[in-house]
């Protein structure tokens, strides 16, 4: 079995789609390229130009939890992921500044939200939780895993949180957004042990990357 502890290679997991297209121009000018097309191949670990670096290509959702238990040493995932993940159980040392977005709510435009148990449909269940909880409201969360703006048009939730960007989808159908509940960026985080034990490794990459954010 691989066990990224105890030897000097560095296992980065990277989160497939819009992220990885916009880490890979950073992660080269880092100096840290994969010998071949990840995204023409099916495979899902790949060798990289460095002897002693590998990348995995995953769902965002996994991410910290390959670098919590420390199957990767290093993950590249969004602050969206890392929040409902919920654990600090990892260093998050860099902000890489891409893929930026919010997390919101967002309901029918107009619609008044005053049902004394709101239903809120999200993919990230324990974000709302923790959101409506602090703002003290009685919410019944419904999982959902895609297609969220959906839940309110067909009478499923009264409404939602997801990620919103430009705002399009939102308006497409009919939504509008509400309240901001966190600002979203790609995140470079750690697995503890192993920013001790491959402590010049980690730190060199991390430096690399950090001028290449600028
Ligand atoms: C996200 C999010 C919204 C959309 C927001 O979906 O869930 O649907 O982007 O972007 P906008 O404000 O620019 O319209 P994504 O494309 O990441 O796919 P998903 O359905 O898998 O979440």
């Amino acid at each position: 079995m691989m066990n990224a502890m105890t030897d000097q290679t560095l296992v980065i997991a990277l989160t497939k789609g819009r992220i990885l297209d916009e880490v890979l121009p950073l992660l080269a000018q880092a100096g840290v390229m994969p010998t071949e097309d990840l995204n023409k191949s099916r495979k899902l670990i790949f060798d990289s130009n460095l002897p002693n670096v590998r990348l995995m290509v995953i769902r965002g959702s996994d991410v910290p939890t390959y670098v919590e238990l420390g199957s990767a040493d290093i993950g590249i995932a969004g602050k969206d992921m890392i929040l409902e993940y919920g654990s600090r159980g990892f260093y998050e040392p860099l902000d890489l500044k891409i893929a930026r977005c919010r997390l919101m709510t967002a309901a029918p435009v107009g619609a008044t939200l005053d049902a004394p148990r709101l239903r809120v449909a999200s993919k990230f269940v324990n974000v709302a939780k923790q959101y409506f909880s602090e703002q003290g409201r009685q919410v019944d969360i419904i999982k959902l895993n895609g297609a969220l703006e959906l839940a309110p048009i067909m009478g499923l939730s009264d409404c939602i949180v997801d990620i919103v960007d430009t705002g399009n989808t939102l308006r497409a159908n009919g939504l509008e957004p509400r309240e901001m509940i966190a600002e979203v960026s790609t995140r470079v985080i750690v697995n503890r042990a192993s920013m001790k034990i491959k402590h010049a490794l980690v730190q060199s990459l991390l430096t690399r990357l950090e001028r290449a954010v600028g």
